[in-house]
This record gives C-alpha cells, structure tokens and sequence, in this order.
C-alpha cells in the first residue's frame, strides 16, 4: 500500500471512529439520562416531556390539581391561586388558570398578557401533559390539567416554567448542526490528508524522479526540495550526495581528460627525436655522410637528441613519481642565503657565457632558516633560471636575472623571487605554466622549447616541502617567479 493510501486510508479510519465514537458516547448518555433503552430513539422528539419538575413546580401542582379535582369553584377564589403559586417567581415558573376562553388567573410575576385561546387545546383525557409552548417570542415548558367546573364549562391548570430561547433553537436546528458539523469533519479530513501528504508524498516523488535521473546518469540539477522537517533534511543530504557525486564525476573526466592528454603530449614529445634519429641513422647506412666530418655532424645530432629523449624520460619518470608521492625527500635544516649563494655562483659562469647576468642579493646578515632537500629545491631553482634565459630574446642587449631573498615575518616565510627582464608571458598563458606539458604558444616547438615538465615538476617538489610557489609577469617587462617557504627556529 502506498503512503498515500495508507494516509488516505487511515485519515477515513480516524474519521469514522470519531463518529462512531460520538454516537456511541451520544447513545450511553441518553440511557443514562432516560434508564431506558426503548425511550432513547423518542429521546429527540420527546425531549421536552422529559424534562422533570422542579419541587416547587410538583407541589404547585399537586395542590391546584387536587382543588381543581375536588372543587374546582374553589380556584376562582381570590387568593386561592396567589397563596399555591407564592414560591414559583423564584424558579422562573407561574401557574394559569383558564375558564373557557379567559384567562382567569396568571402569576404576576410572569408579567403574562394572554388571551385564553394562545394556551394549547382543551384536552380532558389529559394525556399529553407536558410540553413546551412559546407565546410573544417567550417559551415555556409546562404540565397541565384540563379539568371541567360544575357548571360543565371547560377549564385548565397550567404550571409553567420559562425556559431560555436557546434550548429551543438548539433543538430546532439540531438535525442541521449535526450534518454541519459532519461535514466539518469531513472536510477538515480532507483538508488534513491533502496538507500531510503535500508535505510528504510531494517532496517523495520529487527524490524519486532526482533518483532516476542520478540512475540515468545525469548530475546536472538540483533536488530542489526545501522544508524544515525530516523530508527537508533528508533532501539536503540527498542534494549533498549528488553534488559530491557531480564533483567526482567530473574528477573523473577531467583526470580521463589529462591522461589522453598526456599520453599525445608523451608520444609526440617522443616521436620527433625519434624520427630525427632514425632518419639521421639510415643517412649514415645509404653513405650520405661521406666524410668522416659529415659522419661526425650526424652522429653529434643523433646524440643531442638521445640526450634530449634521455631527460624527457627522466624527467616523466621523477613527475609521475612525484605525482604518487613515492619520492623521497631528504630534508635537513639549511641557511638560505648562503645555500643561494653557492647555487648563483654555480649557475652564473654558464650564464654569463650566454650574455646572461645573474645576481643575487637581499636579506643580507639575516639568518634565514628553511627546511629544505637540497637536490630537489636545486633542480627548481635552476629549472626557473633556466626558463629566464632560455626564452630571453636573443637579440635583447641587456639580459638580466636577478634573485632577490625576502623574509616575510607576517606569514611567518621566506620568499625565493626570480625576476627576469625577458619577453614576459601573456595573461592568458599565465595561469597554465604550472600544468605539465604545458608550453606558451611562441615556446612549443621552437629551439629553446623543453618537455613543459619543468615548472610541473617544481610546483610538487615545493608543495612537498610545504610552500608554494608562483609566477607573474608583464609583456615586454619580465617575469618573476616566487617560491615561498616556510621559515624554521635554529636548531
Ligand atoms: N621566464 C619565462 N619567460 C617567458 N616564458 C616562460 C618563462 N618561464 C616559463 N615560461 C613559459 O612557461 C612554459 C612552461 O615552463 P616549463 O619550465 O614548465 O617548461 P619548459 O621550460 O618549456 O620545459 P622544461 O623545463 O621541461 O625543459 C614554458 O614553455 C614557457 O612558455
Ligand atoms: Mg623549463
């Protein structure tokens, strides 16, 4: 059974056991009050009746009827009535005395003006006697006896109790406040099912349908559910599970997406020295190279590009072996500057052979602690420089690289920034120098273009040492590259 059922269902149950209940509650009620089962189904239509004397109505009562059975001319006595009816005005009742069509005598207290005829018909079997009875917008319950005078001429006794118009009314309208209030609660029902399962069946149907979609493979949405209660929450976690889902999704393409990638850029990267060689290796074997100089030209191509080939590979391998993190790291608490100092006067005759300057300078006599793998941070630091002079505009009169080495207390760091005054690189290559394989558009496949490995492979070895690294530049000014690590306490 779907919850809507089992809601519409026992919404109808809880219905009808409200009824019922009020029926059975209406039923022991009426025996309780009329101790008669028989009597209950007269109950409505005889209500009246049954409503019992008051004490001084009995004995107001008793006494006229026994002087109206036995003399009856004694009733029209002056104060004969006056003296029977004296306790009545308290409980709101009266007595009437009527001779033919007169009224002969009526409570004053009642404040009564009747004519005889508004009193009900004679009826001398005196079987009915007790109703109710309205005149001039007033009603009465009261109990009667129509008796006759000696003279034969008819006439009544009558107690009467003035009761409140309301019970009147009630009983009037009864038959049409129940059915009212039947239907109140018929339409409250139906109001309550429709509000309880807006708020449940709804939002179910809408996970359903997400659930399908996430079945069907599509990410791309949103569970658009939003309340307070269980269902809200537990649309959110829904909401939360796909979009983790989305994200990895997409991980996933993307990572799928780098490693064709990768694998073109490897086999192309690969494939040109490779073919250089071999080409350069049947020249020699058909006798192009005649002369053993000519033989000595190919057989020095033939080794720069092994060469070359020699480093992308090695160069493949120390990345992806960073990428699992299977690299050691050989970490030792180091003096920055003067370890600078020595890697500058290391790269600096090279350079100055290629019209490079190279200069270092900052942070002179401040003691910079750094914990650092020697060989790793080298092989960034000279990859970096190399990049400065390496796409330096040959024709460029004034080549300069210079380090400069900044303690940066606030973020508790030092930074490595190495400046050049080279072509810079344009915004839109900027943000991808990082990425592996990647090559400026006026860099890839020019001379001086590498593998696009090396700012990759610099970028994990600094994350490994828990810094950061970055690069901006200005066309036509340079570019500046900034390694910033974290600063130690001397051992
Ligand atoms: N100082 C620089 N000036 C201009 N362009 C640069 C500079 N440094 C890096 N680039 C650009 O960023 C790209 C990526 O540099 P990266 O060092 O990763 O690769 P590469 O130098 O081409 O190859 P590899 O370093 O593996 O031999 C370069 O190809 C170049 O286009
Ligand atoms: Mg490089």
């Amino acid at each position: 059974m779907s919850i809507r059922h089992r809601m519409l269902f026992s919404f109808t149950l809880m219905t009808l056991l409200t009824l019922l209940s009020v029926a059975i509650l209406g039923l022991v009620m009426a025996v309780a009050i009329t101790g008669d089962f028989d009597r209950v189904r007269e109950l409505y239509t005889r209500q009246y009746s049954m409503k019992p004397l008051l004490p001084e109505e009995e004995t107001a009562f008793a006494e006229a009827k026994f002087v109206a059975k036995k003399t009856p001319e004694q009733l029209l006595l002056p104060d004969a009535l006056a003296s029977i009816d004296a306790p009545l005005p308290e409980v709101q009742a009266g007595l009437l005395l009527r001779k033919a069509e007169t009224i002969v005598y009526a409570t004053p207290a009642l404040r009564l003006q009747l004519h005889g005829d508004q009193l009900p018909p004679y009826e001398m079997a005196n079987i009915n006697v007790r109703d109710t009875w309205s005149v001039n917008g007033r009603f009465f319950t009261y109990v009667k006896f129509d008796f006759s005078f000696t003279d034969q001429t008819p006439g009544s006794l009558y107690v009467v109790r003035e009761t409140s118009p309301s019970s009147e009314f009630m009983a009037k309208w009864f038959p049409l406040l129940a059915g009212l209030l039947l239907l109140l609660l018929l339409v409250g029902n139906a109001l309550l099912y429709w509000w309880v399962t807006r708020g449940i069946v709804i939002p179910l149907r809408r996970l359903k349908e997400a659930s399908e979609q996430i079945r069907e493979g599509n990410l791309a949405f949103e569970v658009g559910v939003r309340s307070a209660d269980e269902i809200g929450a537990l649309s959110a976690s829904f909401e939360e599970m796909r979009r983790r889902l989305h994200a990895s999704v997409e991980l996933q393409h993307q990572y799928e997406a780098n490693r064709k990638e990768l694998m073109t850029n490897i086999s192309h990267d690969l494939k040109t020295p490779m073919t250089m060689i071999k080409g350069y290796v049947e020249g020699i074997r058909d006798g192009v190279a005649r002369t053993p100089e000519q033989l000595d030209a190919y057989l020095a191509v033939i080794s720069a590009k092994t060469v070359v080939m020699d480093r992308l590979i090695d160069d493949l391998f120390l990345f992806s072996k960073l990428d699992l993190g299977k690299v050691p790291f050989a970490f030792e608490q180091v003096e920055l500057r003067g370890y600078m100092a020595d890697l500058v006067e290391e790269m600096a005759f090279d350079l100055t052979e290629r019209g490079v300057a190279l200069r270092l300078h900052g942070a002179e006599g401040v003691p910079l602690r750094v914990r650092i793998d020697r060989d790793k941070l080298r092989r960034v630091i000279v990859n970096i420089v190399e990049n400065s002079a390496k796409y330096m505009d040959v024709e460029q009169p004034d080549k300069r690289v210079e380090i400069a080495l900044v303690d940066k207390p606030d973020e508790g760091g030092v930074s490595i920034e190495v400046a050049d005054n080279g072509p810079g690189i344009t915004a839109e290559a900027l943000p991808n120098i990082f990425e592996r394989f990647y090559r400026a558009e006026q860099s890839r496949g020019a001379s001086t273009g590498g593998s696009g490995l090396g700012l990759a492979i610099a970028k994990q070895i600094v994350r490994e040492h828990g810094g950061r690294i970055e690069a901006s530049s200005t066309v036509g000014r340079g570019t500046t590259l900034t390694i910033t690590l974290p600063k130690e306490e001397a051992e």
